[in-house]
């Protein structure tokens, strides 16, 4: 018996987690409940807790290999080259001229994390240091709920195709139809992944990473494309947190995509961030 509670918090995903002390180690049985209640609700929020670095890093490395900060070192500021490997800051907070962090201001489109990568990490685990009087929100969307309401004629004209996908760090609303910055990263992904430990279909595609669907013709591909963008966004399928100060927040990037509300430009806002590896997958192989 272990003292926690787990109270979801929408009819799409996620589960708020009570009675645990993230500065404590956890024990295995711990992990073991915590890792099936974010498996069965995708995301799961921890409030009110007072997390170093490490500590932060110890809890992300109960569930698998912290992943390492993969963005270019340009993009890491001195300070934080003394840090954790494996620690990001998400801020618009600008220091001696430089940012501290990534992802800086207002709205950001859905997206999972690392998905141009070829293996993506499977976790993201983000910690509220400082959060605006308003909004920043995250919206967090269900890809089971989405692949289980695909339209079958939808499913049917994409199922065992691939799709491309591309990212240019920094950018938080595509404007554009496709990346061609200098520091372009890509990956080609199923469009339909099954999630590596529950083996359920996801819908793996996003508004800002996901550029063309594998043998469709450019108009077929941009046409099922906005089609599944305008799904994912749909309330139904959408939990939307609003942050505290002292919120831990970890998210399956396997199965769910997030995006950002707005906040004043003027406000801090300030989360520190530490992934998780996935195992390699079989497909990838
Ligand atoms: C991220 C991210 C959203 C936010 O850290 O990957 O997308 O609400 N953050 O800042
Ligand atoms: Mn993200």
């Amino acid at each position: 018996m272990t003292d926690i509670a787990i109270k979801p918090l929408s009819n799409a995903c996620g589960a708020e987690i009570t009675g645990v002390d993230l500065t404590k180690p956890i024990s295995p049985d711990v992990a073991a409940e915590i890792n099936r209640a974010w498996l069965d609700h995708c995301v799961i929020v921890v409030r009110g807790q007072e997390l170093a670095d490490i500590d932060q890093v110890n809890f992300a490395e109960a569930f698998g290999p912290v992943g390492d900060y993969l963005r270019p070192d340009t993009l890491r500021n001195d300070a934080m080259k003394e840090r954790h490997r494996s620690v990001m800051f998400v801020s618009n907070i600008v220091e001696n001229g430089e940012p501290i962090g990534s992802l800086p201001d207002g709205e950001m489109m859905f997206h999972t994390d690392t998905g141009y990568d070829q293996n993506p990490h499977k976790a993201t685990t983000l910690y509220a240091i400082e959060i605006p009087s308003e909004g920043g929100n995250t919206i967090f969307s269900n890809q089971y709920k989405v692949f289980d309401a695909l339209p079958e004629e939808l499913k049917n004209k994409i199922e065992g195709r691939n799709a491309h996908h591309a990212y240019e760090f920094g950018v938080m609303i595509k404007d554009k139809e496709k990346y061609d910055g200098p520091e372009l990263r890509t990956a080609v992904h199923p469009v339909f992944r099954p999630h590596t430990e529950t083996g359920r279909p996801t819908v793996y595609m996003n508004e800002l990473m996901t550029e063309s669907i594998e043998g469709l013709s450019e108009e077929e591909s941009r046409t099922a494309l906005d089609e599944i963008f305008a799904l994912q966004k749909e309330k139904r399928f959408c939990y939307e947190h609003v942050w505290q100060k002292g919120d831990l927040v970890m998210w399956d990037n396997r199965c769910t995509l997030h995006a950002r509300t707005d906040f004043p430009r003027n406000e801090r806002r300030l989360l520190r961030r530490v992934t998780i590896e996935d195992a390699a997958p079989a497909w990838a192989a």
